[in-house]
């Protein structure tokens, strides 16, 4: 896969362990340039770790080379115009140092750096009430959870879609919880999936004629990434998978990489509208093999 000369925003990379550096990882290597969008309050973290080394292992391409930047913006997703940064998050010590974070700022700032652009990559998600039960969730965490991580990619793809060649691509990062219930993916999480695939699909449609612009959703198994560590159950999700998915191995994050890559190049230039599942097949069980119901019925059709 060729894609020298295109550059892609990818917002919702904070360390090395997460969809967002994979997937950038993927694109690099097949000499994609790299614009990144980091979560504001964790940009010192992020930009003192890649300076101090920490992620160089990491940052290392096939070719021996390192992966690099053309140039990191903050963005806070949930917002859209600085009119709508609230008083407290404006005035947090977190956010001071910083302006233009909004998704419109940072999609101008992008142009009036580099011009017109190629990918764009959502790979965030953020739910405040995420351990709690959706009968538990409050509605502003709800809308929080919606605001976050559904309507922040409707925001992408609206600021973004204008600064985007004809014929380029736009990604987001799903998962199963959005059509199945999974318990524990609480604080209104799986409704924001269900809205974020729902919006792909109109997305697709509207940004299609707009824009001749793409959108696609990989819909991912389980990686334990900082968010999903933050939710608490990880571990427990990726041995479930390990037991119980068609292919029974470790989800790699690079997996979901390469999906990416493919969704986003030229490749795939009939593919809008999609949620590509890459999961090791998680998505088409029915049932759980490893139960102990099932186990105990000795049927020779579980081994
Ligand atoms: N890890 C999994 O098991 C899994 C499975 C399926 C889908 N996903 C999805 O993959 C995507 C990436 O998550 P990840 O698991 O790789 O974790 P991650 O921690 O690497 O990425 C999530 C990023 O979102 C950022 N973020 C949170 N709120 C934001 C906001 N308001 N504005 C901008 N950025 C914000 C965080 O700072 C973080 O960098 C998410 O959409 C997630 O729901 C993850």
């Amino acid at each position: 896969m060729d894609m020298k000369g295109k550059k892609a925003f990818i917002a919702g990379i904070g360390d090395d362990q997460g969809y967002g550096w994979a997937i950038a990882k993927a694109l690099a290597e097949a000499g994609c340039e790299i614009i990144i969008g980091t979560w504001a309050p964790i940009v010192r973290i992020f930009t003192n770790s890649w300076d101090n080394g920490k992620f160089d292992e990491s940052r290392k391409l096939s070719d021996g080379s390192l992966m690099n930047y053309l140039k990191l913006y903050p963005i806070d997703a949930s917002f859209d115009t600085p009119e709508e940064v609230p008083e407290e998050i404006r005035e947090n010590k977190r956010y001071k140092q910083y302006e233009g974070y909004t998704v419109s700022e940072v999609a101008a700032q992008v142009e009036k750096d580099f011009g017109k652009i190629d990918f764009i990559v959502h790979s965030l998600a953020n739910a405040p009430e995420v351990k709690k039960p959706l009968l538990e969730t409050s509605r502003g965490g709800y809308l929080a959870a919606i605001s976050a991580s559904a309507y922040s990619f409707v925001s992408m793809v609206k600021y973004f879609g204008p600064i985007m060649h004809e014929g380029s691509a736009a990604i987001n990062l799903t998962y199963l919880a959005s059509e199945r219930a999974v318990p524990g993916y609480g604080g209104g999480m799986s409704s924001a999936k269900a809205a974020l695939e729902s919006d792909t699909r109109t997305l697709a449609w509207e940004a299609g004629r707009k824009w001749k612009i793409r959108i696609n959703a990989i819909s991912a198994g389980a990686l334990g990434s900082r968010a999903a560590r933050a939710i608490g159950f990880i571990g427990a999700m990726i041995d479930y998978a390990r037991s119980n998915a068609p292919l029974q191995k470790d989800l790699k994050a690079e997996e979901v990489g390469s999906a990416a890559l493919f969704l986003l190049s030229p490749a795939a230039s009939a593919i809008t509208g999609v949620v590509l599942y890459v999961d090791n097949g998680m998505h088409a069980m029915g049932v759980a093999v490893d139960s102990p119901t099932l186990i105990e019925q000795e049927e020779p059709a579980l081994t």
